[in-house]
């Protein structure tokens, strides 16, 4: 054979990956399974060698989700019998001694997380186009491997899914070439790369994550069970609502290792909305809390002092609705977390501000408070623990800019604003997206809001210098975003609420629209400011339920 002979060149390509893919030599960073459950309950389809490794399972680490998916798995498809109480014990057990360090978790928490966030996976184009088209890369990046499993791996998808090799999903592409041979060496002279797509992803992922790294032999043996009962601040944020301020008790559960109940109570600061809730929490590997307040899913990434750990609580039928939260373990110092509104304007007088913290004094007299030059506090109307509540002049002089706020005891650095005018505003997200549903499908909901600027001290929009001034009263409204000659898709998309909230129209035909179209489309969210005519716009694409769960569904049976 010639490599200019273009038959036996494609020949040699097609069998060098089935060469390649010959068992691979056992590997000698397989983990010993050392639970009786995981050795009972998938032992008689996974086999044990005399090191206590079993076939498959030993040679993977994985986040606590993925984990749980492959466990499903074995049920649905697999037919493992399984209680759910022993599920819990082998997810535990597996999530924990073959997890992944804090490090190599960080950078993918967005998954865990729900996060609707724009990922895109720079490191291998191939592998980004070949593995994120029908589940997140995120996924991919979840777990380590062999590489021999990586290569099961990929085998176990084209046996489930054959169409997987030549059907690109989603502007993704198959695992198996499906362009012509290139024959001419590349720009650079060099010989052109005809692998299967695949093949270079194998070689990417075996490469780029592998079973055994540093990380993980450092943090296997440092972990510790995490110790975080207590009480902590809750600094968060919900969409279309601002700040939320509160404070969760975390008491170890005796019933289980890594185990917590959660006693919640948050105040949403704009609107005085008050929260509690109780639930319960488990820890994976030492840092991953998963917790359950009634509906709320908990994920938050525990720091290594156990003095803060931050993430998402969320809900809703595709997990839209969340608080992005910090919380920070309390001592019995005075602590702010913050305040009831984010700016102040020049020219108030009795501004009604609360402050939320813990451990405030209170016995207090304006004069305690600071805010900096032209801002002073009037009146002290109460004074709490947890929220002291005070009436704010602000000097028509007050030079614009971040402030500080002081009181006995405690600061809280860039507390609030002082501004003057309302520049511009800005609707966030820039593009939402929602689900039509209700029907069949839960329909997906997007909350917009609308922020206020300030060009800064600068007078010039647009510079380091411009001031957030945080959520702004604003009128909501929706506007055609005119694609199409005669485009209507704003009478059927659905509906917006006064507090920027888009709720979706029923999914299904809609025999009102031309050709029976289902209620999606595409449109402007317009807000405009109560206090004078300033705009400001969002595009929202409304579509169709997501109709593929894969087996998620079937396996939360
Ligand atoms: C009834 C047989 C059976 C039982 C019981 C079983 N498995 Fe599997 N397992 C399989 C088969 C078949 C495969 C290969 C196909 C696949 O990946 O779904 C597999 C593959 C796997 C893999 C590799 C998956 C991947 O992502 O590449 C892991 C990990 C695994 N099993 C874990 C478990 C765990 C943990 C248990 C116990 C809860 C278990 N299995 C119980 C049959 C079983
Ligand atoms: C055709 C769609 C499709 C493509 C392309 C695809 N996957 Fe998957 N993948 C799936 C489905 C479906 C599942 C199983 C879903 C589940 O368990 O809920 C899955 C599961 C996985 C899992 C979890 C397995 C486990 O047991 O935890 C990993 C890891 C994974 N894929 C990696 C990859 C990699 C690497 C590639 C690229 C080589 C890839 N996927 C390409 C559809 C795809």
């Amino acid at each position: 054979m010639t490599a200019r002979n273009p038959i036996a060149l494609a020949l040699f390509m097609l069998i060098a990956p089935i060469a390649r893919a010959q068992p691979a030599p056992p590997d000698d960073g397989g983990m010993p399974v050392r639970n009786d459950i995981v050795r009972a309950k998938c032992g008689a389809c996974h086999r044990t060698d005399d090191k206590g490794r079993m076939s498959r399972i030993s040679y993977r680490r994985a986040t606590p989700e993925n984990w749980e998916k492959t466990i499903k798995r074995m049920v649905v498809l697999n037919h493992a019998s399984l209680e759910p109480a022993d599920a819990r014990i082998i997810l535990k057990y597996l999530a924990d001694q073959q997890g992944l360090a804090p490090e190599e978790a960080r950078p993918v928490e967005f998954e865990p997380e729900r996060r609707m966030v724009e990922f895109s996976y720079d490191k291998d184009k191939d592998t980004a186009d070949t593995c994120g088209s029908c589940h997140s890369i995120a996924r991919v990046l979840s777990e380590r491997r062999t590489k021999e499993e990586w290569e099961l791996l990929v085998a176990m998808h084209r046996g489930y899914y054959p169409l997987v090799d030549n059907q690109p999903m989603n502007g993704g592409q198959g695992f198996r070439r499906t362009r012509p041979m290139q024959t001419e060496p590349g720009p650079d002279g060099r010989p052109p790369d005809n692998r299967h797509p695949m093949d270079k992803a194998l070689e990417h992922l075996t490469k780029t994550l592998p079973l055994k790294t540093s990380e993980w032999a450092a943090w296997s043996a440092a972990m510790q069970p995490p110790k975080l009962a207590g009480r902590w601040a809750i600094i968060g944020a919900l969409p279309g609502k601002g700040a939320v301020y509160g404070q969760v008790t975390i008491a170890a559960d005796p019933s289980g290792a890594d185990s917590f109940t959660t006693e919640t109570r948050y105040t949403v600061a704009r609107t005085g909305e008050a929260v509690s809730r109780t639930g319960k929490a488990l820890v994976y590997t030492g840092y991953q809390w998963r917790g359950r307040e009634g509906e709320w899913r908990q994920v938050m990434f525990v720091e290594r002092d156990w003095k803060s750990m931050s993430g998402r609580w969320f809900t809703g039928a595709y997990d839209e609705t969340g608080v992005d939260v910090k919380l920070v373990r309390l001592s019995g110092e005075p602590a702010i977390f913050g305040t009831s509104v984010a700016a102040l304007k020049t020219s108030s007088t009795a501004q009604a501000v609360r402050i939320f913290g813990a451990n405030l004094p209170t016995t207090l007299t304006p004069a305690d408070v600071g805010l900096g030059q032209g801002v002073k506090a009037t009146r002290v109307v109460s004074a709490r623990p947890d929220e002291i509540a005070l009436e704010i002049e602000v000097a028509a002089a007050a030079p614009v800019g971040v402030r500080d706020l002081s009181l006995p005891g405690a600061v809280k650095t860039g507390a609030l604003v002082v501004y003057d005018t309302i520049d511009a505003i800005k609707v966030t997200p820039q593009a939402g997206m929602a689900r039509v549903g209700g029907n069949v499908f839960p329909k997906q909901f997007q909350q917009f809001e609308a922020v206020g600027i300030n060009n800064g001290p600068d007078g010039k929009p647009g510079t380091a210098d411009d001031l957030d001034l945080g959520i702004v009263n604003v009128k909501w409204s929706i506007e055609e975003y005119t694609a199409t000659f005669g485009d209507d898709d704003a009478q059927y998309v659905g509906t917006l609420d006064e507090n920027g909230l888009f709720t979706p129209a029923v999914d299904g035909p809609n025999p009102k629209r031309v050709g029976d179209r289902n209620n999606v489309g595409d449109v402007w969210v317009v807000a405009e400011l109560v206090e004078r005519p300033l705009r400001a716009r969002a595009h929202l694409l409304v579509t169709v339920p997501l109709y593929m769960a894969w087996f998620q569904a079937e396996g939360g049976k």
